[in-house]
């Protein structure tokens, strides 16, 4: 089992690379099952869940070869609509085969997902959306299984926003006969980038980045060329971790508006964030000061940025109540942090924190991927050497991290 040895202290300084988003590529690499000729995808991050996923796409029979930094996909030859069990519990994302399948064969059988622990993670509205389409919907020993006669257009109301019931609804209605309408429909760049991708194969997609998305069902996708959109949650880590090492970092290749509520919420702090173009620059100037943060789906605060920023808010000048409204079981980075020295109390979805002056450092784990990101971030700026174990979540969703983070100044270094 890998760790992490951090020699805290060193403020980041210099530029860092943001590469592709994972989870616009855990749907559009699934959503390719629905192309009828070759899709070349662009700027994929080099990460473990786009590992597995491609693995995946192999395991049902499509043709996938990489020509660069670009990967060729024929997905013509899949001749399967059964997901391996192994390869399915990887990842969450596995769940858009479902969508992607059920769009393509009118069949689809998925094991249930894995995925990070941060708390119950239903897909009842995925269901929700494929049954309003006239699948049929069975669940046995572990296996979603759905099938229909047709798919036919229809209006669905999500009762929760949910990025992943919106892309696997809009995977599964693009074939469909008649229009489908996605109601209280997720806003993220994720279901943007997808759902261009699906128009440039052909798809009558409008509407998407708005809570209303309309779904004229076509009767066949073609192929087409696609450049993922860059990672707002990998820039928005970098973004934090500049702030807490009191460095000066200029995050390129970016969509800034993405990160409209970070740069927001870093101002607030007392930080400086300079846009400029594809790029943005983060100025620490001495200690920022606490402020509350309340997670909400896209464009307000990102849960996925929660655990990082409460690192930033454990050495800030004052309290903070940081309230996790998404996920109910995403604070276990807060004992990690305890074990550094933070002051931090946990009352349900809410974490009251009490900025201290420095964190010290420890050995301490990443229990999920962003946690993992947060203790690295801690241990940047903590005092003396930090060791963190458990390491396979973050390569789940960070591309080259170490050597970024050694780009900029940091000094770590990955032992067996
Ligand atoms: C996506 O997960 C992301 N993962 C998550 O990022 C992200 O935290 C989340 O969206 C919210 O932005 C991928 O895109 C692969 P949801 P997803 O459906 O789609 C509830 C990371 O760190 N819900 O938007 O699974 C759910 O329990 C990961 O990169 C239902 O109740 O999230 C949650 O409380 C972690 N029923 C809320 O909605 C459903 O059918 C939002 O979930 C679906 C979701």
């Amino acid at each position: 089992m890998d760790k992490l040895i951090i020699e805290g202290g060193h403020a980041l300084d210099g530029e860092v690379y943001i590469g592709g988003a994972k989870n616009s590529a855990v749907a559009i690499l699934p959503a390719s099952i629905l192309a009828g000729s070759t899709c070349t995808i662009k700027n994929l991050p080099n990460i473990k869940d786009v590992y597995n996923i491609r693995n995946i796409l192999v395991q049902l029979g499509a043709e996938v070869k990489e020509d660069g930094d670009r990967l060729l996909i024929n997905s013509s030859k899949v001749d399967t609509y059964r997901v391996d069990f192994e390869l399915s519990k990887k990842l969450r994302a596995s769940y858009y085969f479902i969508g992607a399948l059920l769009g393509r064969f009118r069949k689809a059988e998925v094991p249930f997902p894995g995925g990070c622990d941060i708390g119950v993670r239903p897909i009842d509205q995925h269901i929700k959306g494929f049954e309003a389409l006239g699948a049929k919907i069975t669940i046995e020993h572990g296996i979603i299984r759905a099938e229909a006669d047709e798919l036919r257009g229809s209006s669905i109301f999500l009762d929760v926003v949910s990025v992943g019931a919106t892309i696997n609804i809009m995977l599964a209605a693009c074939m469909a006969k008649g229009t489908t309408v996605i109601e209280n429909a997720a806003k993220e760049p994720y279901i943007v980038d997808t759902a261009n991708f699906l128009n440039a194969l052909g798809a009558n997609i409008k509407g998407a980045g708005t809570d209303e998305i309309k779904i004229k069902g076509v009767d066949f996708l073609g192929g087409c060329e696609h450049c993922i959109i860059p990672d707002q949650m990998e820039a928005g880590t970098y973004m934090i971790a500049a702030a807490a090492s009191k460095g000066d970092v200029l995050v390129k290749n970016i969509i800034p508006t993405h990160l409209d509520s970070i740069s927001a919420k870093m101002k607030e702090m007392g930080i400086k964030v300079v846009e400029n173009g594809d790029s943005l620059r983060v100025i620490a100037n001495g200690r920022p000061k606490a402020v509350n943060i309340k997670t909400m789906p896209y464009p307000g605060f990102p849960t996925d940025l929660q655990q990082p920023m409460s690192v930033l808010m454990s050495i800030a000048e004052g309290t903070a109540i940081v309230t996790e409204s998404i996920y109910d079981g995403r604070f276990k980075h807060v004992d990690e942090l305890k074990r550094m020295g933070a002051k931090i109390n946990v009352e349900g979805r809410i974490a009251v924190i009490e900025g201290i002056k420095k964190l010290s450092g420890a050995p301490v784990c990443a229990t999920d991927l962003r946690a993992g990101a947060a203790m690295v971030i801690a241990g940047l700026i903590a005092e003396g050497e930090t060791v963190i174990s458990d390491l396979k979540h973050i390569d789940r969703g960070y591309e080259d991290l170490e050597e970024k983070l050694l780009g900029l100044g940091a000094k770590m270094k990955r032992i067996p």
